[in-house]
Parts: C-alpha cells; structure tokens; sequence
C-alpha cells in the first residue's frame, strides 16, 4: 500500500481529536472517508458541522497527495484502473472462468445459496490461495476473517494449506480471525478493518456470513426497516473499504425461505435490494450430486450470463475430474 498519512495533518485536527480518532483505530486519513459526518460527530462527540469539514478536509489533503482519485477522471484512466485489478484463484478453473480470473480486488463479491452449498469452503479456500504468490493465482498477501456462524476451521485450512506445498502453521498465521457476537460487534469489526488491513498486509477478508447476524436479531416486519438501514450501512462500509484498500471482500449469504410462496423464487438471497446494491457481483451457489456444484453469476454487469461446475474435496475448491 501505498503513503500513509497521519490523522494528525488533517487541518482542523488539534492533538486531542488527533487522540480521540486513534482511540477509536482511525490512524491513516483514508479510514475517515469511511464514515458519514453524522457517525464522526457521534464518535468525536462533536458537531456534526465539524466532522463534515474533517472528512472534507481529509478529504481534499488525500486528492493533494494523490491517494485518492480526482472526483472526474477521463475514461481511459478507468479503463486503466480496471486493468490494474487482480485476482485470488477460487481453487477452480471453471469457477475462475467464470469469474475472468477469480475473486476480484477492489469489489464486494457475494456467494449466496443454501446450506451445504459450499460458501464456507469457498472462503476458506480463499484465505489460503490469497497467501500465494501472484504466478500460482494469489497475490502474496494475507486474509482476514469474520466469522457470525462459528464454522471457521483452522483444521480446513491445514488441510487446504497441505494440498498446496505451503507450510500449515505459518499459513494459519497469515489468517486474522474475528469472530462477530452480533451485529453491532460486526459494525465495529467493519470500522477496524482500515488498521487491520494496513498492519497485517491483508488482501483478502471473509465475511461468513453477512447477513445472517441482521436476520437473526431483527425479526418479524416492525424490525423490517431499521434491519435494512444498518444492513446497508454494514454493506457500503464493505465496499468502501474494498475501494480505498483495494482488497478482495467475499461476503457470504443465504437464500431465503419462502415456504408461503409456493411459485415464487426459491433461489432469492437474504436482504433484498440493498444487499443487490451494495455487492459487485453476485455469484448463486447450487448443490448438485454428491460435491459437485454449479456457480451462476447473476446480474453482472460485465459478466455474460454463465454457469461453472466446480466440487468440494479436502483439499478446497477444484474441479471435477472429467
Ligand atoms: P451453510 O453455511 O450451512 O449455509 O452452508 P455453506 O454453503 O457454507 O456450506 P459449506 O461450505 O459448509 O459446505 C459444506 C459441504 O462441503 C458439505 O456438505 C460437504 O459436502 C463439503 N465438504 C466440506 N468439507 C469437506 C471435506 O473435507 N471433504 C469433502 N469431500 N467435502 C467437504
Ligand atoms: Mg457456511
């Protein structure tokens, strides 16, 4: 990664808020683009006013050094940009195909299907294949990994680790696991991630599952709303962190039951539209006989629509011997 600049040389950021924005983990200038006016203002106990002219100020200092983009940019410099992207192997030729090269950085990809639809293995795959070097189809970087359901398996990872030639225990140490109590402790995790990222040379970060925790506290249609706002929240807090840091983010997700619809779509994932919005790309897992399993994209705008086979051993994702 490239400069880091001290919260400190933001204008209008004396020693004490200097202190305060450590306190809370905000060390580099960039993790304050990571948080409205509205959220600062609460953290820094301020007014709302100043925390819009710090992330304003923040803001312009980054444009000056040229560590964030120009808010207009010529075409050719975005296609550029998109060229500059890389990608982690998912352990799959089909499935990387399909994905024109794998799991991307700088995006949210969200894998969502049923139970036993492999989203578990496939992150646990990628937090290994993330750890090596770019001519083997990772990027030589480190993973992060937020577990909500308590099925992270450092016994997996050996094994996965083991298949590929790599030392099992410093590959386990190359894994930052956090495990996410609820979804207030998933907000924080999310707001930790610049300092993560920056201090453990991350390139890949897990989040297994996303929107499982939101489902499971705010029940029934009262809750409907503000379940929405904070899952939104949560989702574009992602999506910066993946563009500021231009790392790979998988988020994982369920489908929904949908046991009083009888013709409706069985294959609708969790959280509706602002999920949809927030994620790049959105890949549909579904079971197929024994450990074989069939990845479609959906709604991509630059993927035409596919389907790759793909199959879960003990070694990680492969494919399917033919
Ligand atoms: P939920 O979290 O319950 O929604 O499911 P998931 O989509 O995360 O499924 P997961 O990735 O946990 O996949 C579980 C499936 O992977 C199992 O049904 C097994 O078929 C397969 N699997 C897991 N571990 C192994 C393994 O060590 N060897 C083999 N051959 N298959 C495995
Ligand atoms: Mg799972």
């Amino acid at each position: 990664m490239a400069e880091e600049i001290d919260v400190k040389e933001v204008p209008g950021v004396g020693d004490v808020t200097a202190r305060k924005l450590r306190e809370l983990g905000i060390i580099d200038v960039k993790a304050l683009l990571l948080y409205s006016p509205i959220q600062l203002a609460e953290m820094l106990n301020t007014a709302v006013e100043r925390a819009e002219r710090i992330i304003l100020s923040a803001y312009n200092l980054l444009k000056e050094r040229g560590l964030v983009e120009d808010d207009f940019v010529t075409a050719d410099y975005l296609l550029e940009k998109l060229s500059r992207r890389r990608y982690i192997t998912t352990g799959s030729r089909n499935l990387d195909t399909l994905l024109r090269g794998g799991v991307v950085t700088g995006a949210v990809t969200e894998f969502y299907g049923e139970f036993g639809s492999g989203k578990t293995q496939l992150c646990h795959t990628l937090a290994v294949n993330v750890q090596l070097p770019e001519e083997e189809g990772g990027l030589d970087k480190n993973a992060i990994y937020i577990d909500t359901e308590k099925t992270f398996s450092p016994s997996r990872i050996v094994e996965i680790a083991n298949a590929r030639g790599l030392d099992p225990k410093e590959t386990l140490r190359r894994i930052v696991v956090a495990r996410a109590f609820n979804t207030t402790h998933l907000l924080l995790l999310s707001h930790s991630l610049p300092k993560k990222i920056k201090e453990n040379n991350i390139g890949f970060i897990a989040i297994d599952s996303a929107v499982a925790p939101f489902r499971a506290e705010y029940i029934g249609r009262g809750k409907l709303s503000e379940r929405q706002q904070l899952l939104n929240r949560f989702m574009h807090d992602l999506l910066r962190v993946a563009e500021l840091y231009d790392v790979a983010i998988v988020i994982t997700n369920q489908v929904q039951a949908q046991p009083d619809i009888m013709f409706g779509d069985p294959t609708k994932p969790v959280g509706g539209h602002v999920v949809a919005h927030a994620v790049t790309y959105r890949i549909y897992l579904k079971k197929s006989k024994k450990n074989i399993r069939i990845a479609m994209i959906i709604d991509s705008p630059e993927h035409p629509p596919g389907e790759a086979v793909f199959t879960i051993t003990k070694d990680g994702i492969s494919d399917p011997e033919t």
